[in-house]
């Protein structure tokens, strides 16, 4: 390994020496996530010539057509862990209920095994986010085990299968991003310490929903669409890709503003995203980048969950935009 080249493993060794209350197999559980990332990466990056791409017949909890990519994905994901004793109990988006390890382990793991299914047909980047917690040793686990606030997970991460693979995570002590070398089979460390810049001119929203949105949001993006003419005095650039992951992952190198707010195109649903496995992930390694995540009206790591798929609605990113689309929640709701 080349001088000044720090991999997955050293980096991990480093932190666990450094941070003594970390937990000590928390680095053996990220090796394991890095290896089933490694599996999904080699299947997303050979597309149709894996017969990977394209939808099956079958539907998840939250009644979406799953593509074979995101069952594939959940397999690997299950697999990984099953095969070792450090998860003891698994929750995806791809299934109903949380899956246990009879080997049993010290930690809870959430994700959404691939993130961003609607652009794996049209070969743009998708992703996979975990979001880690601790389990009760040698307990019967319950789905109330699961139900704990986004600040009580003590990691969280996501792989971007992008025109790079990288795994960008935090173990609770900052934002570092490593990038995938297919030459020595390494995550490197190349992206330590990850700052969001506080302000920003840049914002990603699905506009298509626009008419469905509340004042405050509208607000918002009015007045950065009439940017240098309105109050806000300077121009703003939009950005939408669809995959949360890839639009966050933006937004962590260069700052801007993620929403997915509230809205009424389906009153039965509160958001779009989903709180354990999408929301408090995404947020955890924002705000260990100096970021800020909310629902508008309460900050996402406090929300108490009460079901595994729920949804909620998400303002994520650049702190100050963040703060200012709150001050217009509450001006809104004074109001
Ligand atoms: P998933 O593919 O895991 O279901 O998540 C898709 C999410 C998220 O990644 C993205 O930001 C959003 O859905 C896109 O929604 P629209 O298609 O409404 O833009
Ligand atoms: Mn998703
Ligand atoms: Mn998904």
């Amino acid at each position: 390994m080349p001088a000044g080249r720090t991999t997955l493993s050293e980096y991990l060794s480093q932190q666990s020496a450094q941070h003594l209350s970390l937990h000590p197999d928390l680095g053996s559980l990220v090796l394991e996530i890095a290896k089933a990332v490694q599996e999904i990466a080699l299947l997303t990056s050979q597309g149709a010539l894996a017969g990977v791409l394209g939808s099956l017949e079958s539907q998840n909890v939250q009644g979406e057509t799953q593509k074979k990519l995101d069952v594939l994905s959940d397999e690997i994901l299950i697999q990984t862990f099953r095969s070792g004793n450090l998860v003891a109990g698994i929750a995806s988006e791809e299934n109903d209920e949380p899956l246990s390890n009879p080997k049993g382990g010290s930690f809870l793991c959430l994700f959404d095994p691939l993130d961003g299914s609607s652009n794996i047909d049209v070969n743009v980047s998708v992703g996979t986010i975990f979001s880690i917690l601790s389990a009760t040793p040698n307990a019967t686990l319950t789905v109330g085990d699961y139900l704990r606030t986004g600040r009580q997970q003590i990691a969280a991460g996501y792989a971007i299968y992008g025109p790079a693979t990288m795994l960008v995570f935090s173990l609770g002590h900052g934002t570092h991003g490593f990038t995938f070398d297919a030459a020595s089979g390494e995550f490197i460390l190349t992206h330590p310490g990850i700052q969001v810049p506080a302000d920003t001119s840049e914002f990603a929203i699905n506009a298509s929903n626009e008419r469905f949105w509340e004042p405050p949001v509208s607000r918002y993006i009015s007045e950065c669409k009439q940017g240098k003419t309105s109050v806000r005095g300077r121009d703003f650039n939009m950005r939408w890709i669809a995959s949360m992951v890839a639009d966050v992952h933006r937004i962590l190198m260069r700052g801007g503003v993620f929403m997915y707010p509230k809205d009424t195109k389906d009153p039965s649903k509160p958001g779009r995203l989903r709180l354990m496995y999408e929301a408090n992930p995404m947020t955890f390694v924002v705000e260990q980048a100096g970021g800020l995540g909310s629902t508008g009206r309460q900050r996402i790591l406090d929300v108490q969950p009460e079901s595994i798929h729920q949804r909620i609605p998400v303002i994520l990113g650049s702190k100050n935009e963040v703060e200012r689309i709150e001050e217009y929640h509450r001006e809104h709701d004074r109001a």
